[in-house]
């Protein structure tokens, strides 16, 4: 295939724009002051993250289950945990540790990250820090483009991988994983999400992750294979935590 006819598909999408506009001024917007969902209070949640659009994607992806996410504003001045874990386990467990023992609810953390097989798996737990301090998510993308210049189709193969905590009072209760496999495009395609998707190119849906809507990517995405098995354990969780005789206030 040629490199033409992969990048055609954010002009053939065209007509779903509105929908992606949505998602992103929302993203855009500080946290504690994007629209509530009008919905009933759950058991508050923290979610382990100051990444306003990672957040945003965990707060949507957590709209179905009986628990209120209380994100950024909880944890917006609390020091952060150095990530400096060899996996994107030790660095999700470190920082749902790290806030549990700050916050009184549950807290559930993610780390994440993509791997590139012809980097020998770069940026891998360093994909927040590629570049330095000051790089921004397009110098990122620049950055892995040209090192990937000379790499064919059948070797730019890569992965995103999620792995996600929960903890409550310095102990941690569980942890989830979940991954998506691509190939990285020769050049970046679509505006939304953020970090390394408009690179990164899901084949059975022939776009980046950056052309797809926020839908389409939490369906097929690392986060939300490795949520959906949280939601699945906070479900059981909250269930027994409300059996008679629990003992507990959660
Ligand atoms: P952390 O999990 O906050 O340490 O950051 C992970 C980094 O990996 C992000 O800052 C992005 O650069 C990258 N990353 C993780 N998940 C995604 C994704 O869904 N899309 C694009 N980039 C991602």
């Amino acid at each position: 295939m040629t490199r033409d006819r992969r990048t055609r598909k954010t002009d053939d999408r065209r007509g779903r724009k509105p929908k992606q506009k949505d998602h992103r001024r929302d993203a855009r917007r500080p946290a504690a002051t994007r629209p509530k969902t009008p919905k009933r209070a759950g058991l508050p949640i923290v979610v382990a993250t100051k990444n306003p659009a990672k957040a945003h994607e965990l707060a949507k992806l957590l709209e179905e289950t009986p628990f209120t996410v209380v994100g950024a504003e909880l944890i917006a001045d609390l020091q952060a945990p150095v990530e400096d874990g060899a996996t994107f386990r030790a660095n999700a467990v470190k920082k749902a540790l790290h806030y549990s023992r700050l916050v009184d609810s549950l807290v559930l953390a993610d780390d994440s990250g993509l791997e590139i097989d012809a980097l020998d798996g770069q940026p891998g737990v360093r994909s927040a820090r590629l570049g330095g301090p000051s790089a921004t998510d397009a110098d990122r993308v620049r950055l892995i483009l040209s090192k990937m210049e000379s790499v064919p189709w059948e070797r730019r193969t890569a992965r995103f991988r999620c792995e996600i905590a929960i903890a409550q009072r310095g102990e941690v209760l569980a942890s989830f994983d979940g991954s998506v496999e691509g190939r990285i495009a020769f050049e970046p395609e679509g505006s939304a999400g953020f970090g390394y998707d408009p690179i990164f190119f899901y084949e059975p849906m022939r776009m980046t992750f950056a052309a797809m809507t926020a839908e389409e990517k939490h369906h097929v995405s690392h986060r939300g294979k490795a949520l959906e098995r949280a939601v699945d354990w906070l479900k059981h969780w909250c269930a027994r935590k409300s059996e008679p005789g629990s003992g507990s206030s959660g």
